[in-house]
């Protein structure tokens, strides 16, 4: 363990989060030990001045993990969306998106599905040139400061994330061409099947967009990145000659309401914290209680890696 003196320590917030800047050491100074509980503590802990290379985060992420997730059934796969497995680094991925210039609100990741990854690991290589910061909140502050309203119609009833995959894709998804397997496989992981006229399927999984933990509400899900990318302005083009491949819904089918996006949006600007990587630094994230996005940035240059995985027990 590297000396205190060496380390310096400061709160995200009163809520969550910590900082642990580096005066002169390496990540390999610092324990499985020392950094799980920083994580348990923390909940989302940036590592920052340690000069990490990617194959430090390569290391330091398998050691902490006791398994690691591929983007398999990840929706951000399709044109400017796509990310993509790094060459040579099986299950590190680009962070969403070929070009990095949109925002992503506040999130938990992969919540349209039945088992999101727990612990979410980012490694920075290159800032933007202006902007791109991460964003990070606390999923039980989120749920306090929504109104009432939203508040009642968020814990009242569930919410449906569908999804269009062509044929190439539910093929790859659920790993074979035969469509009884396909809705076997889809149907195992809690969705329902439709198929269309085109050979393409609909899946939809429905789920709650608030989960509890020790007797707290949490506002945990992906609806504002869905609603997001249904909203936004995609340029001609962007999705190929594809519809757009994925929505959220409320129960009853509607689009979930202008109201209640505006309530999300309006907690969303009041609590986030923007996190503005510099190469070199790392974060890790608490998918269960913290949420996470990213602001605009600038130019082409950001490249921010990520690593979806479930922690190790340590042994005591
Ligand atoms: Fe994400």
């Amino acid at each position: 363990m590297p000396k205190p003196q060496n380390l310096y320590f400061e709160r995200l917030s009163e809520h969550f989060g910590l900082v642990i800047e580096s005066r002169g050491c390496s990540v390999h100074d610092l324990s499985a030990r020392f950094i799980r509980e920083a994580y348990d503590t923390g909940g989302a802990v940036l590592f920052r001045g340690f000069r990490a290379q990617l194959d430090d985060f390569d290391v330091l992420t398998r050691e902490m993990s006791h398994k690691l997730f591929s983007y398999q059934g990840g929706v951000f796969n399709i044109g400017r969306f796509a990310r993509s497995e790094v060459p040579g680094r099986p299950s590190i991925l680009t962070a969403t998106g070929t070009v990095q210039d949109f925002a992503i609100p506040l999130h938990g990741e992969m919540y349209y599905l039945q088992h999101p990854p727990p612990v979410l690991w980012f490694y920075c290589d290159k800032d933007a040139e202006t902007g791109g910061a991460t964003t990070v909140a606390c999923a039980g502050q989120f749920y306090d400061e929504l109104d009432e309203k939203t508040q009642e119609f968020l814990g009242q009833q569930k919410i449906k994330y569908q999804r269009h995959l062509d044929e190439a894709e539910w093929t790859r998804l659920c790993q074979t061409n035969d469509r009884q397997r396909a809705e076997l496989f889809a149907g195992s992981l809690g969705n329902d099947i439709s198929w269309q006229h085109d050979g393409s399927m609909i899946m939809e999984y429905m789920t709650y967009p608030l989960i509890r933990d020790r007797g707290r509400t949490l506002y945990m899900n992906s609806m504002l990145p869905a609603i997001f990318a249904e909203s936004s302005n995609l340029e001609p083009g962007s999705l190929g000659n594809r519809r757009l491949p994925f929505v959220v819904r409320s129960e009853s089918g509607k689009p979930i309401s202008e109201t209640i996006v505006a309530a999300l949006i309006k907690v969303q600007n009041k609590i986030e914290i923007p996190l503005r990587l510099a190469p070199g630094d790392m974060l890790v994230v608490d998918n269960t209680r913290v949420l996470h996005g990213r602001r605009s940035g600038t130019g082409s240059r950001r490249v921010v890696y990520v690593r979806f995985g479930k922690m190790r027990d340590l042994e005591s």
